[in-house]
């Protein structure tokens, strides 16, 4: 039988060697995209694809084996969870996952993140957290040793999933400059929009967004797109821009942000995206979405080549273990 040297395929021992002092990630704390620049979000890609032809060829290795994950979620999750503990997995790492339990744990007796972080630190050598407040990720990487990977702090930022975003706008259409980007649904409390915003800005890019009046992009993201001078504009229908893009980038309505419901309920039907409306679009296009759903994209939608938000989800616990691995001075 042939035996795949892993190893000397991907030249690991001299990555391994390198890569602690030469990534620029090695123990850091990943709170915001505007960490990144696209010199290292470059890097990261590159390992991205490695990663993508290793799960491909024999599924898993063991990159990370001797490293446990704690995944720490204040806040319901399917995906980003279960990617991250994939990803650990995938790459022969540990995983104690504190996930839809939360409630169970001392959280419940009055705990604080600070006291439930540093005790959760001692178990492992990186922590992956999602919670409800903007800043919760950067406070625990204040008082904790271990990285902390923010997968999303309440309305702030959710950088991995931007991350895995712009990974998937790339290899779905093959490169970023030169692309219009429609972000649609709610923009004001929407992290993944936040986050995928700012990364674009390190590319010549065209922005279109599209929401309620009330849930547009907060002012100060809309300040900094205008001062960099890239051309943004703001609409109410998706009817407006869909003919023109490259790049629709759906999201639900964050029902869990608003205090007054009865403004959720005023606009959480605000748009869906139908097949109707999809044979308005270029067929050179995608549409994406971070998912959960709940009725802006019709389920009949997702049989058009177009549709790439199932895609975007494979691509995440990709992005998950190049970003793991870089970490923690594997790759
Ligand atoms: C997003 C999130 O949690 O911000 N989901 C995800 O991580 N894929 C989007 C959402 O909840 O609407």
């Amino acid at each position: 039988m042939n035996q795949i040297d892993l190893p000397k395929l991907f030249n690991l021992e001299e990555k391994r060697r390198e890569a602690k002092f030469t990534n620029g990630f090695y123990q850091k704390d990943i709170l915001s995209v505007d960490q990144f620049d696209r010199e290292s979000l470059s890097y990261i890609f590159t390992r991205t694809g490695e990663m993508a032809e290793m799960a491909e060829m024999i599924g898993a290795c063991d990159l990370l084996a001797g490293y446990t994950l704690a995944c720490v979620f204040y806040e319901p999750s399917t995906r980003t969870s279960a990617s991250f503990i994939a990803a650990m997995e995938r790459l022969g790492g540990r995983t104690i996952p504190i996930t839809q339990g939360i409630q169970y744990s001392s959280v419940s007796k009055g705990e604080s993140l600070v006291d439930t972080m540093l005790t959760l630190e001692k178990y492992c050598d990186v922590i992956v957290l999602r919670h409800p407040e903007i800043g919760s990720a950067a406070t625990a990487a204040k008082y904790c040793s271990v990285p902390i990977i923010n997968a999303g702090d309440g309305a702030g930022e959710h950088p991995t999933q931007a991350l895995l975003d712009l990974f998937t706008i790339r290899k779905e259409l093959g490169r970023i400059d030169g692309l219009r980007v429609a972000m649609v649904g709610d923009l004001r409390y929407g992290r993944t929009v936040h986050s995928l915003t700012k990364l674009l800005m390190s590319y010549d890019v065209s922005l279109r967004f599209v929401s309620p009046e009330t849930l547009r992009l907060p002012l100060t993201l809309m300040n900094n797109l205008i001062n960099q001078g890239i051309d943004v504009r703001e609409s109410d229908k998706v009817e407006n821009v869909i003919a023109d893009v490259d790049v629709l980038y759906v999201t639900r309505i964050q029902k869990e942000r608003f205090t007054d419901l009865a403004q959720y309920e005023e606009v959480k039907d605000f748009f869906e995206i139908t097949t109707d409306l999809m044979a308005q679009a270029r067929e050179e296009m995608i549409v994406m979405h971070p998912l959960p759903r709940v009725g802006e994209i019709h389920y009949n939608v997702d049989k058009d080549p177009r549709a790439a938000y199932f895609r975007q989800v494979h691509n995440g616990m990709l992005v998950r273990m190049a970003l793991l691995a870089a970490v923690l001075g594997q790759a």
